[in-house]
């Protein structure tokens, strides 16, 4: 098969990466040269530490690499079954790559977008044929990264969400079906997991350093939340909470804090710039945690209940099948467990009661709990 991929950047030169692997010919496009070549220093680089580890051959790495073919010109793309965009996130350039694109691919070739914010419909409407248009969502690094969203949009034929669940699953990757709302499922499961922590330190709670203990010590997280916001970048992780909350029409669930926004705006984006929540300055020493278990249990009890709501409340939703976003949570962002296997766990009344403690305290309606849930729980107590 003949994949084009556009955009050679960070995700697009990994994409490349996996299909050709996979054995397909790969035609990659950038806008800018300079951009391609890094690309191809990325693939290489990143074909050689395997080589390192014993788990490729050079004849093999070396092969892959003949298989990308890089190209600034779209006609290279008149031979191509499936296109994948993953340039600037802006609807009105991706819209303009397609109209451009649709009159040179086949009649026939599946057209997609790795868009981690923008609707699926809205960039498909550009095209003359929005039937062939689907969403394939990669996480970064795209070769270390398992998980891929597939999404829908209302104009996607019937069919083809379960063609390109396969395709990309002979890619050796585990897709999970998505509906086209806003963060599909992990970027909008995983919001509390940021925004609790936060509202946590906002009121006093705990510290930076004793939320990111909790969390990782009592929690199983691989890490915290403020040492995982500062390792994104608050450049990326304020805008897609930010993008998220005007997506789901300002629901206050998804609300940005000041404590972020601030960082974003000062350029302490984090590790990338030397300072975010912590600092990264040589010789600054690291806040210390207060490890208090009975503080660190209530700080993950309310994170990991707010997360929960979250997932029950996607189910409800319909935005993913059961065992989807349990996948999609533990394959996407490395959560110890699935998020509705935890609920099991934890006991559905105990999650339950939390969300509603916080809520007849608060009166917020960020802390209003899943249908869903509610309905478990009383299923359950009425012996269903
Ligand atoms: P990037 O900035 O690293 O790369 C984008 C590339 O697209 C650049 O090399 C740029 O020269 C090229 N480009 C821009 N406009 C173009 C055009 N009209 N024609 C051809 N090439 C063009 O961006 P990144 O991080 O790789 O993101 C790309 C897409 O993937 C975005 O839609 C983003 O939301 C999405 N995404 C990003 C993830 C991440 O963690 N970085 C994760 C999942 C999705």
């Amino acid at each position: 098969m003949t994949i084009g991929i556009i955009g050679s950047g960070a995700m697009g030169s990994g994409i490349a990466q996996v299909v050709a692997t996979a054995g397909h010919t790969v035609r990659l496009l950038d806008q800018n040269a300079q951009a391609l070549q890094r690309a191809n220093q990325a693939i290489e680089t990143s074909l050689n530490k395997l080589i390192e580890k014993g788990k490729l051959t050079t004849e093999a790495a070396a092969k892959i690499i003949a298989q990308v073919h890089l190209t600034q010109d779209m006609q290279a793309f008149m031979d191509c079954e499936l296109v994948l965009e993953a340039i600037v996130e802006d609807l009105a350039v991706k819209q303009q790559l397609f109209r451009e694109l649709e009159m040179v691919v086949p009649e026939t070739c599946i057209l997609a977008s790795n868009t981690s914010s923008l609707s699926i419909a809205s960039i498909a409407s550009a095209c003359q044929q929005p039937e062939r248009f689907i969403g394939i969502h990669f996480f970064n690094p795209a070769p270390l990264m398992a998980l891929v969203e597939v999404i829908p949009a209302v104009q996607t034929r019937a069919g083809l969400a379960e063609e390109v669940r396969a395709l990309v699953e002979s890619w050796g990757k585990l897709p999970v079906l998505a509906k086209d709302t806003p963060g599909f499922i992990v970027n909008r499961v995983a919001r509390p997991f940021y925004g609790e922590a936060i509202r946590l330190l906002e009121e006093g709670v705990a510290g930076i350093a004793t939320i990111d203990w909790a969390m990782t010590e009592l929690g199983g997280f691989r890490m915290g939340p403020f040492q995982l916001m500062d390792f994104i970048g608050h450049d990326v992780n304020y805008r897609v909470t930010e993008s998220v909350f005007t997506a789901f029409f300002f629901d206050p669930r998804y609300k940005p804090s000041f404590t972020q926004k601030r960082l974003f705006e000062a350029g302490y984006y984090g590790r990338k710039s030397g300072r975010g929540f912590y600092s990264y300055a040589p010789g600054t020493a690291s806040p210390v945690p207060t490890r208090d278990a009975e503080l660190g249990q209530r700080i993950v009890q309310r994170i990991l209940a707010m997360l929960i709501n979250e997932a029950m409340d996607a189910l409800f939703l319909n935005v993913a099948s059961h065992p989807d976003l349990e996948l999609a949570m533990t394959k996407g962002v490395n959560y110890p467990k699935g998020l509705l296997a935890w609920a099991d766990e934890l006991g559905l009344p105990q999650v339950l009661g939390t969300l509603d403690s916080l809520y007849d305290e608060y009166h917020e309606d960020r802390y209003r709990a899943s249908p869903l849930l509610r309905r478990m729980v009383r299923d359950v107590a009425n012996g269903c």
